[in-house]
């Protein structure tokens, strides 16, 4: 027989289904809920909510677990590059080599932006984050792609797929090359999808950049962690806008929006940041530890801690190696480095940390192998975002596919004012 919960309230017992997960993981569906006792359930922050039924990725907090598509995290990273993670992560399965070479093609295809879309980049100001140009610059694609705008069209979807993951490039380093003023750079067909980009950022008039392979195949990593990772912000907020039956640019750029935030992809930017003030300043380790702890102040150790993981971040370690290895390729030393691996030993021996089980996340090294790289900071997130696109993708096609798919439209608890006149509420101003 299958499990069920029992909840009393009001007085009325009901029965509740209990659903299982492949990896045994347990919800009880309260779809029935308010109809059988009129409450709804309370769960600010959703921690304790599933949004959704998914076949992506799985995640194991408690144990450090992260797959896609079934498949550990760490033999994705080390046997794949990022297009063919991709490919597993938005289909659900490795490409054929036929399969690949075409998708390939395709991402070659459609790696140069429409004339005037590169012209609106002249509208912004070279002030301006790379993130807002991010956001704005992928919006603008469902004006530039109208033939792509027939949602439940599997072709469409997968050209719309091909020009996303391959413009998303294009935009980036157009936005950084576009902030310092220099001419944009073109990408070349014959360039691997991490190398083309690589060239759009480094490449000038007056230099022959030539991207070194460890480091184009530094970064693919780092596209390859950032692949997916289930239901955070940004994802979920995709997966929100797609429910609406809204194109697949514009809910990607609605995800682009909530990672720029420093609770979720602004964290890499922050980090570094918070790395460079202490070295700037000389803050000991001891302080920097102390003033996470007060309760006074709001500092936080950024890239510490998540939602999710109360184990060590998968990521975050074979970011730490990675990192080492660039560092030492590159033969550049980064105090930055160093600071960062004492502020983690102090960290994971304070209580503070221990107790809340705070361990480095995917943002806490991150960011110092794309400073070794020559990523300025503010490029960050933006980097993320590339990374994350085939996992918005996939979330966006799996909230379309849902055959039982209504619109996302949570409830809420009203707290404000009990009923009023109109005169009662003025009487109040003018008080
Ligand atoms: N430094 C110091 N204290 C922390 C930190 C931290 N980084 N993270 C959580 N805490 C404390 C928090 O103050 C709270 O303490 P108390 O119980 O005494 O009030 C407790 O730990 C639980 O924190 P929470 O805010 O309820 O946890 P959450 O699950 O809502 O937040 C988080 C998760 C990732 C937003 C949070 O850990 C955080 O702000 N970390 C720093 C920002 C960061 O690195 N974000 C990247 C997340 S991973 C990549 C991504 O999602 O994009």
């Amino acid at each position: 027989m299958s499990e069920t919960a029992t909840i009393t309230v009001g007085g009325k017992t009901v029965e509740l289904p209990v659903i299982t997960g492949t990896e045994n993981e347990k919800a009880i569906d309260i779809a029935k809920l308010r109809a059988l006792t009129g409450c709804i359930t309370f769960d600010d922050g959703y921690g304790n909510t599933g949004s959704c039924l998914s076949n992506i990725t799985f995640i194991d907090g408690e144990t450090g677990i992260l797959r896609y598509r079934g498949i550990d995290i760490a033999e994705v990273a080390e046997k794949s590059d990022f297009i063919e993670t991709a490919m597993l992560v938005i289909n659900g399965k490795f490409p054929t080599s036929a399969e690949r070479r075409a998708f390939s093609s395709l991402i070659v295809e459609n790696e140069l932006l429409h004339e005037n879309m590169r012209v609106q980049f002249q509208g912004f100001p070279p002030t301006a984050h790379p993130m807002a140009v991010l956001t704005a610059m992928i919006n603008a694609m469902s004006c530039f792609h109208p033939h792509l705008m027939e949602i439940h069209d599997d072709a469409q979807f997968h050209e719309a797929a091909a020009k996303l993951l391959s413009k998303v490039r294009t935009i980036a380093a157009f936005s950084y090359k576009h902030s310092i003023g220099e001419p944009l750079i073109y990408p070349t067909a014959s360039r691997g999808y991490t190398e083309n980009f690589l060239h759009m950022m480094f490449k000038a008039p007056n230099n022959d950049y030539v991207p070194d392979p460890d480091v184009v195949r530094a970064l693919d990593l780092l596209f390859i962690l950032h692949a997916d990772h289930e239901q955070n912000c940004s994802t979920s907020t995709v997966r929100m806008v797609g429910s609406s039956q809204a194109n697949l640019f514009t809910s990607v750029s609605a995800g682009v929006s909530a990672l720029w935030g420093k609770l979720h992809g602004g964290a890499n930017q922050a980090v570094l940041e918070m790395l460079e003030g202490i070295h700037k300043r000389g803050d000991s380790i001891e302080s920097v530890i102390a003033k996470c702890k007060d309760k006074n102040s709001d500092f936080r150790l950024m890239g510490f801690g998540h939602r999710v993981y109360k184990n060590f971040d998968p990521r975050a370690k074979i970011i730490k190696a990675a990192c080492d290895k660039v560092l030492s390729k590159l033969g550049k030393e980064d105090p930055l480095l160093d600071i960062a691996k004492q502020l983690e030993a102090a960290a994971l021996n304070d209580s503070y940390f221990v107790d809340r089980k705070l361990y480095p996340n995917v943002d806490f090294y991150s960011g110092i192998i794309m400073r070794a790289i020559g990523i300025p900071t503010n490029m960050f997130t933006v980097l993320f975002a590339i990374g994350r696109m085939p996992g918005w993708i996939a979330n966006w096609k799996e909230t379309r596919d849902n055959a039982n798919a209504r619109i996302y439209r949570p409830r809420q608890i009203y707290m404000g004012a009990a009923k009023r006149s109109y005169e009662e509420a003025k009487r109040e101003v003018i008080q």
